[in-house]
């Protein structure tokens, strides 16, 4: 079986083509990072026309380079949401109507499904059963997950995404969008300077995340220091350390409360070096292990969702002839 994935749900057009028995044959993607850098996030309406323009060029492109014509391919998978709705109708008119004109199956894949399989990508791939962390720009979750499409969510955020609250500090210390990857790159330059972030939610059971409270306590932080990189720096340092602290907390209690041995994360946020070491060592003295997806498959791209679709498309899964987009859609 061979599909082609179709990934727009928000600033990141991403199409690849996987084979079940070759793996992954091409992947191409396409950033809108420049486009929204000036509004300091992503503007939906501008989102959706760059979308238009990139993805069939971008299809074209993914399709020469696995050296397949539309006769090789088995299916159409594209993200259904969640995600902005305008992005999301893009990928879904194009993947469904792609289909119907090759006479193909389609299938609508949930966003973070594909984010949680997306390791599957890799040699090193993780079996089930396992405990996933998912951690993006729009969601922070604990998924006990069993099998395909067998996911528990053990405990979500109940406000702010974990990439939310760092691109929201960063934006606070001036870092341009999107903040995530260049506060890392900046707390990497830190030193503990005895700056104490809070672990929010970590001393009362659960599992579900809180991080807003952590952007405000870096405002308040940034006021009462002085402005120089370096104060900057260690002030990143700290809210990276409570953010990681307080993922690696609540994993070890998804672990725990499981009894699984392996822990998968995956999410943009899973490209963050401290939280990559940290749970690492974690997972090594519980004598478990951590997968997590290559650096590029962390955030947005079409081979998770290939990927994905493959997976739903051998069970049976198929959409109907309507396009349809689910901006909000629950695992
Ligand atoms: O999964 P993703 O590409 O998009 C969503 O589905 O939301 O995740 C993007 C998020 C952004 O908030 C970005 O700042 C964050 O992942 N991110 C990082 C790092 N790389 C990306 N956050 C912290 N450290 C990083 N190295
Ligand atoms: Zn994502």
């Amino acid at each position: 079986m061979r599909i082609i994935g179709i990934e727009t749900s928000c600033d990141e057009t991403g199409i690849a083509v996987y084979d079940e028995q070759q793996g992954l044959l091409s992947h191409v993607l396409y950033s809108q990072v420049k486009l929204h850098a000036d509004y300091g996030g992503v503007v939906p309406e501008l989102a959706s026309r760059d979308h238009v323009r990139k993805i069939v060029p971008l299809i074209k492109q993914a399709l020469s380079q696995a050296n397949s014509t539309l006769n090789d391919i088995d299916g159409v998978a594209y993200t259904k949401g969640p995600g902005l709705i305008g992005a999301l109708l893009v990928g879904a008119c194009v993947g469904r109507s792609l289909a119907y004109a090759w006479g193909k199956p389609a299938v609508g894949v949930h966003h973070m499904e594909g984010h949680l399989l997306a390791p599957m990508l890799e040699d090193d791939a993780p079996e089930f059963p396992f405990v996933a962390l998912l951690v993006s720009g729009g969601h922070s979750m604990l998924v006990k997950v069993d099998g395909i499409g067998q996911y528990e969510v053990l405990g979500e955020s109940v406000d702010d995404a974990a990439g939310e609250a760092f691109d929201k500090t960063a934006k606070l210390m001036g870092l341009d969008y999107p903040g995530g990857p260049r506060l890392a790159k900046l707390a990497a330059k830190g030193f503990d300077a005895g700056y104490h972030f809070p672990r929010p939610m970590t001393d009362r059971p659960g599992l579900d995340f809180s991080f807003s409270g952590l952007k405000t306590f870096a405002a308040n932080t940034i006021a009462a220091e002085p402005d120089d990189e370096q104060t900057r720096a260690n002030i990143a340092r700290a809210f990276e350390e409570a953010v990681v602290d307080t993922l690696a907390i609540k994993c070890k209690r998804a672990l725990k409360q499981t009894g699984y041995k392996r822990l998968v994360i995956a999410g943009g946020v899973s490209a963050n070096t401290r939280l990559r070491e940290s749970l690492a060592d974690m997972m090594h003295k519980l004598g478990g292990k951590v997968y997590y997806p290559r650096g590029e498959f962390c955030t947005d791209n079409g081979a998770m969702i290939a990927y994905a679709g493959m997976q739903r498309l051998k069970a049976g899964q198929v959409e109907d002839l309507a396009v349809k987009g689910q901006p909000r859609w629950p695992l």
